[in-house]
């Protein structure tokens, strides 16, 4: 196992994908990833839907203007689904877990990004989440987060840009 610095320098978005499927242990690795994740009070405020139809793909990939066109060619959504009623910080507990997809799929080798959902719209002005929430048959009361878009990674891409991250350094980190 490599170091989770390591890890953290290579994670990268990625929207390119081959046409080669997951594998059901890559699936279970990355829905444990998320499951494991830290929630408020321990309350498992989030759900996790698994899109692998190409049908479903395309119909979220239109579901917003922007960022979003890229999931047609994924070959799995994971959508990362809160109940506001089960925690008041159901944002905080979905963001978590949609970290741990993230990094679990670098650490497979595998290709993801995050596609946000809460709070934007499509090129008619639909909320996002009324969309989402339509492909999934969801109750009013689960809210769509995010999804993150997952797949074999369709091209490399350099590892986080370290001068960067050490000019973020002085910037972004107060050391009181
Ligand atoms: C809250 C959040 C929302 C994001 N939404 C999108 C999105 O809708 N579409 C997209 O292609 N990327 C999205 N991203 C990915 C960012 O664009 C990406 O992380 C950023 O450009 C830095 O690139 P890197 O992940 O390769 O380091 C989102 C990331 C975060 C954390």
């Amino acid at each position: 196992m490599e170091h989770f610095s390591e890890l953290a320098k290579k994670r990268r978005s990625h929207r390119k994908f081959t046409d080669q499927p997951l594998t059901d242990i890559q699936l279970e690795t990355l829905l444990d990833a998320a499951l494991m994740s830290p929630t408020s009070k321990g309350l498992h405020s989030c759900l996790f839907y698994v899109v692998e139809s190409p049908e479903q793909l395309k119909s979220l990939s239109v579901s917003k203007a922007i960022g979003s066109q890229f999931v047609e060619q994924a070959k799995c959504a994971i959508v990362v689904v809160a109940e506001p009623e089960i925690s008041d910080v159901w944002i905080e507990d979905a963001s978590a877990a949609a970290m741990s997809i993230l990094y679990q799929a670098e650490d497979l080798g595998l290709g993801a990004c995050w596609v946000q959902i809460r709070e934007r719209k499509d090129s008619n002005g639909t909320a996002t989440e009324k969309i989402v929430s339509d492909i999934l048959s969801l109750p009013a009361s689960h809210r769509p987060v995010c999804l993150i878009a997952l797949g074999h990674k369709g091209m490399e891409r350099k590892e986080q840009n370290m001068d960067r991250i050490e000019a973020l350094k002085q910037e972004k980190v107060v050391r009181m």
